[in-house]
């Protein structure tokens, strides 16, 4: 008898084959109705593994999931999972770091330069047509070179990205971690400051935390009065790690200059949210690592846990 299996993400056609050749699979690229997730139910009811993102995992649901081995997340942040639930259960769940950490880190450059030279309104003006004149100062973004970046969080996109600071734009590297990093500190000229620091100091402030406990809200207003005169947040971490009605009040009032989103307390984002009205924020929808060979090698890791798991071998990303 095949092992069932339960696929929620889109699939290169090579690796779908290969999946469907060992296991009976059951695939939804996205649950996009009530009646996929009522059909994701029911598969789960049979499933021994699953494999995919984005879909919210309650203790209610691993209760409906009596035969369920593995998680195989395609993602490196594991909080749409219950932990605990899952440990009591025995059920394994991996995730795909490293692969990712490249696109990631490059998404809060895009956000960052953007951010940073007003890319998003300068883009808005020449297609609305109200590119009249050569610009002028009230339209003057800020320089990047030589600047200061703090990064909130120094895992390994929190590297990645300070890298990129440090190596490519002569940027002076800060850093907030909960564990100390010496190694971060002499590899990049870097100096692990507390959070309060960071947020009076650095030019750039980019978020990479993962969201936990500790994490969700941990920055706010309180943080965000502390800001200079033209520091720019990014957040390429979780939404919930900001506290965003706050970073949005904050942005209307001109106590924080400019921020750079690609991830929000909701998402998809609603329509009618107060950041759409906003100039002084980019935003972007969950571009992360939503690259054609970043995802492909994200779906192979991950196919591959969940294979090693289902043949009784240690996964290769536990998470
Ligand atoms: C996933 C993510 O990459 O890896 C993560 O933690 O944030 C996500 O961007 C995406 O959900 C994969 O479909």
């Amino acid at each position: 008898m095949k092992p069932n299996v339960v696929i929620v993400h889109e699939l290169y056609p090579e690796l779908l084959k290969t999946l469907e050749q060992h296991y009976n699979v059951v695939h939804f690229t996205r649950l996009n109705s009530d009646a996929d997730r009522a059909d994701f139910n029911a598969a789960m009811a049979e499933a021994d593994a699953f494999l995919g993102s984005n879909v919210k995992f309650d203790e209610a649901l691993i209760e409906r999931s009596p035969r369920l081995k593995v998680i195989a997340s395609v993602s490196v942040g594991v909080d749409a999972y219950p932990r605990e639930a899952l440990k009591a259960r025995g059920i394994v769940l991996t995730n795909t770091p490293e692969v990712l950490t490249d696109a990631t880190a490059d998404t809060g450059f895009v956000l960052l330069m953007m951010a940073a030279r007003r890319a998003g309104e300068m883009e808005r003006k020449v297609r609305s047509g109200n590119w009249s004149t050569s610009l002028m100062s009230q339209d003057f973004g800020v320089d990047v070179t030589g600047k200061t970046l703090g990064i909130v969080g120094m895992g390994r996109i929190g590297q990645a990205v300070a890298k990129r600071g440090h190596f490519g734009f002569d940027m002076p590297v800060i850093f907030q971690n909960r564990s100390s990093k010496p190694e971060v500190e002499a590899a990049l000229d870097a100096r692990q400051v507390d959070l309060d620091t960071l947020f009076e100091t650095a030019d750039f402030i980019v978020v990479t935390a993962a969201l936990s406990d500790e994490t969700r809200g941990m920055i706010g207003r309180a943080q965000l009065e502390r800001t200079r005169e033209k520091t720019i947040l990014i957040n390429i971490s979780r939404g919930p790690v900001v506290r965003e009605q706050e970073l949005i009040e904050c942005l209307q009032e001109g106590v924080l200059y400019y921020a750079g989103l690609d991830v929000y307390e909701r998402e998809p984002l609603d329509p009618s949210s107060p950041l759409m009205g906003l100039d002084n924020v980019v935003l972007l929808p969950h571009i992360g690592s939503s690259t054609v060979e970043t995802r492909g090698a994200m779906c192979d890791l991950a196919a591959d846990n969940l294979n090693r798991v289902l043949a009784g071998t240690s996964p290769l990303t536990p998470a």
